[in-house]
């Protein structure tokens, strides 16, 4: 049980604005963005700057209260979601949402944690620059939070995952000690990476406070098309064509099946096919160039034309202005909306090596489905990076118990085609506390034996984000 004392303190600390105790102010932050895991802090702590968050971690280390850090909380793992014991507070970056400094010329942004993705886009683009990733999440997701998880994205394919666009962070460690690691250094060889261990560390070694990032020159022009065609290897070849015919314009390539379509123009008001005719399978392509001219479309219309030509592509529409642009993206992002209105259905966030996705599309989906009679593989994304939503529907009628009870089996059985194909089973939303289980599973013991070891030596005590990401050691004698 957390002390009263501790929350006195931390109360006096933070004030009115940055503490409440009362459940009902905390219930919606206690629960994950799927509405699937629910738990309970003792408190929602709210510190508006690093020397508050430094004392948050100290005084709850000093009492081995533990903290769970958040920020937007739309983790896809239930990252950010406390157990239902009632004894962890959650620790919300969301008052820490100052960009520090943006420079156009040295083309970076300090951002504090919980500056909001959708935010940050706004702001680089008022002095001609663009931070170049971005997800369905944007409006919600916090810098914070995109760091922890090392979060991915519709343009991984051009600019890759946060970590190769964080060039500096700010943290609190375990302990209540502040780390400035904050500086832009190109070259730094002095041994382990703190910054890289906290990237995608899902707050389980400190709380990230503030992010040096690198920007890019903003959008110029930009040419946005929805392909219809019959096969996720027809898209794959069609990407490797429009690569040699474009180079690095296209920055995002978005598998998306015709279930998945269905499902967003089912669910999503104010939706529609932009082709004519429904395809087995569509491709969004957004290509850029950072002049306003030329603009990409010559390039990708005469690419376009070419696949239809040949037979690669079955359809293709390039957006006529912003808005029809805008419509297409709507589409693509709103499939996870889609999928949570839609019922049950056990989520896989997989990668395998880019050649090796349309085969193990093809031959997984089939095997889940005779294995799971009635279920229905959706399997969307980030193709071009390998990295596909291996998502199984329950079969109709199935209420929310379908989750823990089949659900639990298709998942172990997807991830078992994952490892043999030599794959991840998170590409991209990291662990959390729903991954943990499948992670301890499937895991080389030699991994899990140094993750475990740098877990309990940032954090001693455990207090960091704990039954996330790191699985408990094995009880002696239980082999490994
Ligand atoms: P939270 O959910 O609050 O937290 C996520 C994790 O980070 C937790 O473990 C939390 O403890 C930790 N954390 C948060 N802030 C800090 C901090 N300051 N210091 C230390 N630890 C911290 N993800 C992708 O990668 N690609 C996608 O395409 C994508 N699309 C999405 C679409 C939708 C509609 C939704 C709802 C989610 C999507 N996500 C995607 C998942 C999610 O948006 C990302 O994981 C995002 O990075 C989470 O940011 P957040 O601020 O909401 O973090
Ligand atoms: C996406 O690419 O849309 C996501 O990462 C969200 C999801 O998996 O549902
Ligand atoms: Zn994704």
């Amino acid at each position: 049980m957390t002390s009263s004392p501790l929350l006195e303190r931390l109360s006096a600390r933070l004030g009115p604005k940055g503490f409440t105790a009362d459940p009902v102010a905390i219930a919606p932050w206690a629960e994950d963005w799927r509405g699937r895991w629910k738990g309970a802090a003792a408190a929602l702590l709210s510190p508006a700057s690093t020397e508050e968050v430094a004392d948050v971690v100290r005084l709850c280390a000093e009492a081995r209260v533990p903290l769970v850090p958040q920020g937007g909380n739309t983790s896809m793992a239930a990252g950010a979601t406390p157990d239902a014991s009632g004894d962890a507070m959650i620790l919300s970056l969301r008052r820490m949402n100052r960009i520090r400094a943006l420079d156009a010329d040295t083309d970076s942004a300090v951002c504090e944690a919980g500056v909001i993705l959708a935010d940050l886009h706004t702001a680089t683009a008022e002095v001609g620059r663009r931070f170049p990733l971005t997800l369905g999440a944007k409006g919600s997701a916090t810098i914070g939070g995109l760091a922890s998880t090392n979060a991915g994205g519709t343009q991984v394919l051009r600019f890759g995952t946060m970590r190769t666009l964080i060039q500096g962070i700010e943290a609190v460690l375990p302990d209540g000690s502040v780390w400035n690691g904050l500086t832009a250094l190109k070259k730094d060889n002095r041994g382990y990476d703190l910054k890289h261990l906290l990237v995608g560390g899902e707050g389980t070694l400190g709380v990230i406070t503030a992010a040096n990032l690198r920007l890019v020159p903003a959008v110029g022009a930009r040419s946005v098309a929805w392909i219809g065609l019959d096969t996720p290897d027809a898209a794959l070849d069609l990407l490797r064509m429009l690569e040699a015919a474009m180079g690095d314009a296209v920055e995002s390539f978005e598998l998306v099946p015709r279930v998945a379509l269905d499902l967003v123009l089912a669910h999503v008001p104010g939706t529609r096919a932009p082709l004519a005719e429904p395809h087995a399978w569509n491709v969004l392509i957004e290509a850029v160039s950072p002049m306003a001219a030329p603009s990409p479309e010559k390039a990708l219309y005469e690419a376009l034309h070419s696949a239809l030509g040949t037979g690669l592509a079955a359809d293709a529409v390039i957006a006529a202005n912003e808005r029809q642009a805008e419509n297409f993206w709507r589409l693509r992002d709103s499939i996870s909306e889609a999928e949570k209105q839609a019922g049950p259905a056990a989520k896989h966030d997989i990668s395998v090596e880019v050649a090796a996705m349309p085969r193990f599309m093809r031959e997984g989906s089939a095997a889940v489905e005779s294995a799971f009679p009635g279920t229905r593989v959706i399997a969307f994304g980030h193709l071009g990076d390998g990295n596909v939503h291996f998502n199984v529907g329950a079969p109709l009628g199935a209420g929310p118990e379908w989750q823990e009870s089949e659900g639990t089996r298709v998942t172990s059985y997807a991830h078992d085609l994952v490892v043999a194909a030599g794959g991840s089973i998170s590409a991209e939303h990291g662990i959390g506390q729903m991954r943990l289980a499948e992670l301890a599973r499937l895991t080389d013991p030699a991994r899990l034996a140094a993750q475990r070891a740098i877990k309990a030596a940032l954090d001693p005590h455990g207090i960091m984000n704990p039954g996330k990401l790191v699985p408990p050691a094995p009880a002696p004698g239980a082999g490994s």
